[in-house]
């Protein structure tokens, strides 16, 4: 080691008296010159991550603290790199309470709040923080609303008309630069020819909802295979429900209730395994807003629950009728965002569009009351545009 260092010394003496007989020679003026401008020009170059933090700091676009106030359903889970995992920049997460007074917004998880298995931040808030509102459920499913009147300034949530608007899933045209994402294929006309016909998968079984006497019926006319808590259990994990659901020609999402924009994780599962959805829910009106016409078959094209049976082993005889309900799928990217990371990064990304400006939810119950629904056949509901970016 001694000796290396020895020897660089050496070297390093030899080349400051080079300089030295350099300077004192006629071309010293030049040569500074030049070794500065060189030493100027590596510290410009060095320069403009300086100077971009500045301009950004000026720009009032500066990073973000998100405080997860509970972890839904009480499972906890590490909190994602927004950076790293969906290139949103300048958010930090935390689940710390301690960070509530320097947290620029704290997400609140509806279901926890509305429970009592946790409370509201505290007041008073600091001054500038944001406190958004985050549900999953149907409005059938969300408790307790009034309680929370004139509390959240922003509504993350399936609905479009939310602050921050995230559905269960949806299409993008062309190649998803998401993680999230999924390229969907046309698939080949030959692969139509699927072993199984129907199947569903069901985990809160109650025959008071619309979708079970729904099934009771249907079932009279065609074979369904029944998965979940009351029928073949399932693997672990969305992937081994895809997986299943290729095995069929069509799958039953049915929902637990009936409500605008309310269209879960079941219809985008089957698109992504390539069985056509057949949807009990929204108004095809509704669902139009997400996906093709032709994407789904809907429990009301039929007059009666006979009439879809009907139609559903025509298909099955008919490959080539079958094939127009999945030859849209080539050149669109399904995204189905993951809970809750997605959702997490998102409402971080929004807030700091949003930082300076103020804004309170009067009346959460009123927004939550559905009045789409009943509107949605007389309204005229823009039709499907695959979504950009949001
Ligand atoms: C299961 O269904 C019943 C009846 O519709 C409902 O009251 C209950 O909240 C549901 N449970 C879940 C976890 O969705
Ligand atoms: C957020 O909502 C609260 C409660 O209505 C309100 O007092 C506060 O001014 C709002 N803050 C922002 C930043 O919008």
């Amino acid at each position: 080691m001694g000796c290396v260092w020895a020897r660089e010394a050496r070297a390093l003496r030899f080349v400051l008296r080079r300089a030295a007989r350099a300077l004192r020679s006629p071309r010293a003026v030049p040569v500074t010159t030049a070794v500065f401008v060189l030493v100027l020009c590596g510290f410009l170059l060095h320069l403009p991550d300086f100077h971009h933090d500045n301009s950004n700091l000026a720009d009032d676009h500066r990073g973000v603290k998100l405080l997860v106030w509970t972890h839904p359903f009480g499972q906890n889970r590490k909190l994602p790199d927004c950076w790293a995992r969906y290139r949103i920049e300048g958010c930090t997460l935390t689940d710390d309470p301690l960070e509530y007074p320097h947290a620029d917004a704290v997400l609140v998880h509806h279901r926890e709040i509305a429970t009592g298995a946790a409370q509201l931040p505290p007041e008073p808030r600091p001054r500038a923080q944001k406190w958004i509102w985050m549900n999953y459920e149907s409005p059938t499913h969300t408790l307790a609303l009034w309680r929370l009147e004139g509390e959240f300034n922003l509504t993350l949530t399936y609905r479009r008309d939310a602050d921050i608007f995230l559905p269960y899933g949806y299409l993008e045209p062309g190649l998803s630069r998401s993680p999230d994402a999924h390229l969907l294929r046309a698939g080949s006309r030959a692969r139509l020819d699927r072993p199984q016909l129907v199947a569903w998968v069901i985990s809160n079984w109650s025959d008071s909802q619309a979708r079970v006497a729904f099934f009771y019926e249907l079932q009279r006319y065609v074979r369904i295979d029944v998965y979940g808590r009351v029928g073949v259990p399932l693997a672990a994990g969305r992937g081994s429900v895809v997986r299943l659901l290729s095995r069929y020609q069509f799958y039953l999402a049915l929902e637990n209730s009936q409500h605008t924009d309310y269209i879960t994780e079941k219809l985008w599962n089957a698109v992504l395994a390539g069985a056509v959805p057949v949807v009990l829910g929204a108004s095809r009106r509704n669902y139009e807003r997400f996906l093709p016409p032709k994407a789904f078959i809907h429990v009301n094209d039929f007059p009666s629950v006979r009439g879809l049976a009907r139609y559903l082993l025509m298909l099955h005889r008919n490959p080539s009728k079958l094939w127009h309900h999945l030859d849209w799928r080539e050149g669109y990217s399904i995204v189905q965002p993951s809970f809750w990371a997605h959702h997490y990064c998102t409402a971080c990304r929004e807030v700091r569009k949003r930082i300076g400006t103020k804004q309170v939810v009067q009346s959460l119950e009123q927004f939550w009351s559905d009045p789409g629904l009943s509107h949605s056949h007389s309204r005229d509901v823009p039709r499907f545009t695959p979504i950009k970016h949001f």
